[in-house]
């Protein structure tokens, strides 16, 4: 049953078939948006990926065009992997990504593509200029743990990309220098580098200090902090930190000098991800399941992304085009849940739904005391307290893709703790422990704290993005994130049914709650 069609989503990013992984080189040009991703044309397993491209009005909507870049030159001829656009001063789109040129050990180095024909708005070829490859590591470097260049940022007459890369265990953001974007020269120093291994696919960008605003990696105008995001190669997810950067010294400070350990993350779930917009999620069953279904991963719902007011962290929410997909909605306003209690939200087709819910806080009197021995573990504090794991204050939230007598769910909820002073600890969770029956899935529950002050709002929201095998939620306005992929065995289309429950020791009101169903939306076929 892992095989059913119908686990297949309709409105998450993905090509018609075979395996997907990295974004690559997202940019808007002439009145689309390009999308590449690392691709197996061939198959649904990680093996000789490439550059496929899609275009899109709306970054919902999508079209399949061909591959952009495949191996044919030295420098990529045993494989074109991760890397990123840039548009030049004079409005040339170039792709900047890592080739494999031995076949032994994957040596890394980095090359470039610019447009055959600048004039076409889909930019469907891509040449790749004799004065390649642009970098290759120098003696001393790790050559097979150097790849993924960023987005570069211009300054001071100056270019700038970094490319991630390991020394010891250090993970590094080297910085190569241009003027002409075609030689290349590494700063003395890496930006920053910290002891946690590879960093893959670097990203590093401006955030205004107040509002919403989006920058050009190059913008100076505003009063900004920088974001430094890697994704770890060896834990398999991706973690940022907010700081300073100065461009004469070429470095990096994070503000939260343990902020590398301390591990903000963009997605507490399966997200691994270049910049703010979209991130890859793996699956959760087997290579030979997933060779079986035909396909493999998919890209969350593209997310705006701006600095939270307090600095200390980011805000993510689904771009407003996603509710262009909004048909059917039913509505709840003040519903009191009792202890133990659950209600079915009927009325809808809920396997392919949005859901936004406002939560009343009760009285923390009956929270439970936090333990700071979980404060950088909310992952291990939410498998030990899982969403049936009866609680004070929740576990309250959503059973999503449940079967109609609740042998199959999948859990999004909240569970408030009392740290010392009395101050509210909020955990929210994405558990998948009960998400299906079927055999040999990985079930990995995922969690992150919540950084809300519910005690002078009242309220904590979530909303969560349902689609077949894929939930996607977003926890007190977008301040925390999870996505995951599950796999029901009878939770599936029209025997998929959503919840809200308590499992806590306190009434918890439904202040407000709107689902949608969501209709499909062109996928690349
Ligand atoms: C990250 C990654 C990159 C690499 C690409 C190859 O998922 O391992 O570091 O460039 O995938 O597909």
């Amino acid at each position: 049953f892992v095989t059913n069609p119908l686990l297949r989503t309709g409105y998450h990013f993905q090509p018609p078939k075979n395996w997907i992984n990295d974004p690559n080189g997202p940019l808007y040009y002439k009145g689309w948006y390009h999308l590449f991703y690392q691709y197996n044309p061939k198959g649904a397993d990680w093996v000789n990926t490439l550059w496929a491209h899609s275009v899109s009005r709306d970054l919902i909507n999508w079209n399949v065009l061909g591959l952009a870049l495949e191996p044919s030159i030295r420098s990529d001829q045993y494989g074109v992997w991760s890397g990123s656009a840039t548009i030049l001063l004079d409005g040339t789109p170039v792709l900047v990504y890592t080739g494999i040129d031995r076949p032994d050990t994957p040596y890394q180095v980095q090359n470039v593509a610019i447009p055959k024909n600048k004039s076409d708005p889909l930019l469907r070829e891509w040449v790749k200029p004799d004065y390649n490859p642009i970098i290759v590591p120098d003696s001393g470097m790790n050559v097979t743990q150097f790849r993924d260049p960023s987005t570069a940022w211009h300054i001071d007459g100056q270019w700038r990309i970094l490319v991630g890369g390991e020394k010891g265990s250090h993970g590094q953001a080297y910085v190569y220098r241009s003027t002409d974007f075609k030689h290349w020269v590494r700063a003395k120093h890496p930006l920053h580098s910290a002891i946690n291994g590879m960093w893959e696919c670097l990203d590093f960008f401006p955030v205004l200090m107040q509002g919403k605003k989006g920058l050009d990696t190059s913008d100076q105008s505003g009063r900004v902090k920088y974001v430094l995001k890697s994704s770890l190669e060896k834990a398999r997810y991706d973690y940022y930190t907010i700081g300073t950067y100065n461009s004469r010294t070429e470095r990096y400070v994070p503000d939260d000098l343990n902020g590398d350990y301390h591990r903000l993350r963009y997605d507490y779930g399966k997200f691994y991800a270049r910049r703010v917009l979209v991130g890859w999620a793996n699956e959760s069953d087997t290579v030979p399941d997933d060779i079986a279904k035909g396909w493999s991963g998919i890209h969350a719902i593209p997310r705006k992304t701006w600095l939270d007011p307090g600095g200390k962290q980011l805000v993510q929410w689904p771009i407003e085009e996603v509710e262009q997909l909004r048909r059917k909605s039913v509505s709840v306003t003040n519903k009191v849940v009792k202890p133990r209690n659950h209600f079915e939200v009927k009325g809808l087709e809920t396997y392919q739904a949005d859901v936004e819910v406002s939560f009343e806080i009760p009285n923390l009197e009956r929270a439970e005391p936090f333990d700071h021995a979980f404060s950088n573990d909310a992952q291990k504090l939410c498998r030990m307290k899982g969403a049936d794991n009866k609680g004070g204050v929740g576990p309250f939230g959503l059973w999503v893709l449940a079967s109609a007598n609740l042998e199959e769910k999948t859990a999004v909820f909240f569970r408030i703790f009392r740290d010392g002073h009395g101050k509210p600890v909020v955990l929210m969770c994405t558990d998948p422990t009960k998400s299906s029956l079927g055999h040999d899935l990985d079930k990995p529950t995922y969690a992150g704290f919540v950084n809300a002050d519910v005690s002078s709002s009242g309220e904590i929201s979530l909303r969560s993005l349902i689609d077949h095998s894929v939930v996607e939620s977003f926890g007190a306005g977008g301040r925390t994130c999870i996505i995951s992929r599950v796999y029901p065995s009878i939770a599936v289309g029209q025997n998929a049914h959503l919840y809200v429950f308590n499992n806590g020791d306190v009434d918890v009101k439904v202040s407000r709650l709107k689902a949608w169903e969501m209709e499909s939306s062109k996928m690349n076929n």
